[in-house]
């Protein structure tokens, strides 16, 4: 298995190019489903999850392509993927490939919305925390679906196709919006999500059904309303970009110091980040590409977060975040509100030699002036990305296992980071 190697303790200076966003990538592939013609997406990040989604989506007859690059492009360009769904060949999602991706669970909309008839087998535990997939299950029966759990999976139809309706989503749920809004593009009448996500990535979605024939509005606000339209066509969109990757380079410039542009972002798809990592000290400057993040000298200050739905700090950037504020000058508290048990980086960080506490879901951050680097476990994918921050601000050598959680989600990170003068290799096995 491959591993990261990092010598600690350089700043970074120089650019990067931020890629297009995974969690927009997956559900954007996943609504390739809802029409019979090529949906072409770009801007698209070569990223373990986006191969390991043609796969579970070609099990369902979607032809998917990549094109190849075009003479003069750079690695930073992403790729262009057309997603062709003309015949559905099977509506069941099997345990096999939804155990390997939790989002791939989210086919489940599209295959009621389009066949009438979806069979997926539940995603099955995460090392994030239990995650549910009850407001999937009871969106689709305000829909109108019948539901009824078989065997480990999901087995859900709609005879005569799928109704508008209202639903109120008790909790809010990144997935189970994307999945109840795609299916309802297709339904019969007018769908009102209420208390629905409003995550960005949820608006690119919503934005490019809307190219391909769908009607939705209140789009960015938490009511979404979905007239249903008999059918969706094929479009092009590109593929918004990532604002937890780029969240994650700033605060890895904020622990190393230094001068970095991030490139090909926006600053407002994470201003609560920004503003987090303004209070720590670090310079942080919306540029017309990007961000420009820079820390030279002062000390970071500590802070108190608490990670919410957005707009607020997002639970994907809690785990970076507790790296930066092992370096702070002083006490920080992070509390953890999504996902009850994403703490596992606590004591692969605490192998640096950061001082931590927890209680119940608020961790204690007790900032010292250095780590030091050791050899460390990747756990989970955001995690993993948090052990490279804490690696380039160690001083000595950090080894971290089990890298294949971070390309799920990081594309080319070494090169990235090493481009901006890290010291940082992968070690293939
Ligand atoms: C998505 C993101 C993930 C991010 C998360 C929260 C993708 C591919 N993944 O995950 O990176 O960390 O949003 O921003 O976009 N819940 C239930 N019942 C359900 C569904 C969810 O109780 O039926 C709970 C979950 O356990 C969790 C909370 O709702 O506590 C939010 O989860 P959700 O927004 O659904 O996360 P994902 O969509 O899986």
């Amino acid at each position: 298995m491959d591993r990261i190697r990092i010598g600690g303790g350089r700043p970074l200076n120089g650019q990067i190019a931020i890629s297009g966003a995974k969690n927009a990538t997956l559900p954007l592939m996943i609504a390739s489903l809802l029409s019979a013609e090529t949906l072409s997406l770009t801007n698209v990040p070569n990223l373990a999850d986006v191969n390991t989604l043609s796969r579970i989506l070609g099990n369902h007859g979607v032809d998917v392509t990549i094109a190849g690059k075009r003479a003069g492009e750079s690695p930073d360009h992403g790729r262009t993927l057309r997603l062709s769904a003309a015949e559905i060949v099977d509506t069941t999602a099997p345990y096999e490939l939804v155990s390997r991706m939790r989002a791939s669970f989210w086919v489940l909309g599209p295959l009621l919305g389009r066949c009438h008839e979806a069979r997926v087998s539940l995603p099955g535990g995460c090392a994030i925390g239990t995650r549910p997939v009850d407001l999937f299950l009871d969106g689709c029966r305000a829909l109108g679906a019948r539901v009824e759990l078989d065997g480990g999976y999901v087995v859900a139809s709609a005879k005569g196709g799928l109704k508008g309706a209202d639903y109120v989503f008790p909790k809010v749920s990144v997935g189970a919006t994307h999945t109840l809004m795609m299916a309802a593009t297709l339904a019969r009448g007018r769908t009102r999500l209420i208390n629905a996500a409003c995550e960005p990535e949820v608006s690119d979605v919503a934005a490019c059904l809307n190219k391909m024939g769908a009607q939705i509005s209140g789009i960015d606000t938490p009511e979404l309303v979905i007239d249903g339209v008999e059918r969706l066509h094929g479009t092009s969109h590109g593929v918004l970009p990532d604002r937890i990757e780029t969240g994650t380079y700033a605060m890895a410039v904020a622990a190393t110091g230094g001068d970095v542009y991030l490139t090909g972002t926006r600053a407002d798809l994470l201003e609560s980040v920004i503003e987090v990592i303004k209070s720590t000290g670090t310079q942080v400057e919306a540029t017309n590409d990007g961000l420009r993040v820079s820390r030279n000298g002062a000390g970071l200050k500590p802070v108190t977060v608490s990670t919410a739905p957005y707009p607020e700090f997002p639970t994907d950037m809690q785990a970076q975040l507790m790296a930066l504020m092992t370096l702070a000058e002083g006490d920080s508290q992070i509390t953890e509100t999504i996902f009850e048990n994403r703490f596992m980086h606590v004591q692969e960080l605490a192998r640096l030699g950061a001082d931590i506490s927890l209680d119940g879901e608020t961790a204690t951050v007790h900032g010292g002036p250095s780590l030091n680097g050791a050899e460390v476990m990747a756990t989970d994918l955001r995690a993993s990305v948090s052990l490279v921050i804490a690696g380039l601000a160690a001083s000595g050598e950090t080894i971290i296992n089990r890298v294949y959680h971070l390309d799920r989600g990081f594309e080319r990170l070494e090169q990235k980071l090493a481009a901006c003068g890290a010291d940082i290799e992968r070690l293939t096995s």
